[in-house]
């Protein structure tokens, strides 16, 4: 991460490169007669090669001074990184020590891309719908009902106590309060997490690969208030050339135990948030943005392979834990979906690592962050 001041020495040192790059153009326009009286067509359009001319050069060296200064920045944490990494001589060492080393790094590299990210990629879908979801749940969440749903979400959350009880599922537990609840609280930090593990695919997910796309059939499972979904829109939204995202299609469905809930609580703020992205198919008799179906991971014969056949892309975020593993259900839905990019997200590995055994078996291939939090295990198209 960076450390405020630093942040600050760098702001400096671009704006003093602008403001000499800037001074200099102005000096050689200036320099450059410009006739009095009518132009011809030859001195205007010189006129303006001129400008682009200089433009173009600010940016460029803009471009070239932040690759410069973001890559002293992650070289300099590499190399602390390593000097530390080069003190550990007691090995085999525990399996703890990978990850207390590799969470801060890898935590500093994602904040990094994300930053550099920033410059091109506004997350400006995730804003619009969380806006609409911040607002939409400070009217219909009374303070008393918000109480309630915190300490049932408190247990969901809380995994050792869970096991001492015996509590493995806790899907029904949604009920509308803690609908609302749940998206007053994670909606961002989740359609945030599954928005930013599209970076690890980014040689793979390209501006050139999504052009060519005519509609895209999106996909959330466990998707609950359609948080990860939103990430996903966003994502593409913002990965998409400019001249594409006016006429952006998609065709959005979150695929969970509490489907109704979800959809009762949530469908307002989508419809309001996603309008001016998801223009075309979506239900024009209720002008819904977002199609709510049902699934339960314990139950296999729940997961519908036609429709999971279709999907692009599917994200499965922070609900591995709210159910007994399946094996037969994830094989199935992997098999189902063997066309899509399946982005799971989840807070510990035990769940991801048999995700991962999996998706081996059917011979699909990987991409892992398992020293990271969250893990994301991205499986790939067939
Ligand atoms: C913590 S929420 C996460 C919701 C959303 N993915 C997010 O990150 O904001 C867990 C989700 O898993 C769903 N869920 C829990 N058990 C389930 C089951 N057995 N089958 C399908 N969905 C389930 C819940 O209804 C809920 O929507």
């Amino acid at each position: 991460m960076f450390k405020s001041s630093k942040v600050l020495t760098v702001y400096a040192s671009h704006r003093s490169k602008i403001m000499r790059i800037f001074c200099k153009k102005m000096a050689e326009m200036q320099e450059n007669q410009i006739p009095a009286g009518d132009v011809t067509k030859d001195e205007y359009l010189a006129l303006f090669n001129q400008i682009v001319a200089a433009k173009q050069n600010s940016l460029n060296e803009m471009i070239k001074n932040l690759q410069a200064q973001v890559m002293a920045d992650f070289e300099a944490r590499t190399a602390t990184l390593r000097s530390e990494l080069g003190i550990i001589n007691v090995f085999p060492a525990p399996p703890d020590s990978i990850v207390n080393k590799s969470i801060p790094y890898t935590d500093y590299t994602n904040k990094l891309i994300a930053r550099v990210g920033h410059a091109f990629m506004t997350r400006e879908v995730i804003h619009e719908v969380c806006n609409q979801i911040t607002t939409h749940c400070a009217k219909t969440l009374t303070a008393e009902a918000s109480e309630k749903a915190k300490k049932d979400f408190d247990l969901i959350c809380n995994y050792s106590k869970r096991k001492k009880d015996n509590i493995p599922n806790t899907g029904t537990m949604y009920g509308k309060e803690l609908c609302l609840y749940l998206m007053s609280k994670t909606f961002k930090k989740s359609a945030v997490d599954a928005y930013e593990s599209y970076f690890a695919i980014s040689d793979l997910v390209t501006s050139q690969t999504l052009a060519n796309k005519d509609v895209f059939n999106v996909g959330s499972i466990g998707g609950g208030p359609g948080s990860d979904l939103v990430g996903s829109v966003a994502f593409i939204y913002d990965t998409l050339p400019l001249n594409k995202r006016a006429s952006l299609k998609c065709q959005l469905t979150v695929f969970d135990i509490m489907d109704t809930n979800w959809k009762e609580a949530a469908i307002k703020p989508l419809n309001w948030g996603l309008y001016k992205y998801v223009r075309m198919d979506y239900d024009k008799q209720t002008d819904d943005r977002v199609h709510f179906e049902h699934i339960d991971f314990n139950k296999p014969e729940t997961v519908d392979v036609e429709k999971l056949s279709k999907l692009d892309f599917i994200t499965v975020c922070w609900a591995l834990n709210e159910a007994t593993f399946n094996e037969e259900f994830w094989t199935k839905v992997f098999q189902a979906a063997s066309k899509a990019y399946i982005l799971i997200v989840e807070g510990k590995e035990d769940k991801t690592d048999l995700l991962k055994t999996i998706a081996d078996k059917l011979g699909r291939k990987v991409r892992y962050d398992r020293y990271e939090n969250p893990r994301k295990l991205i499986i790939l198209p067939q």
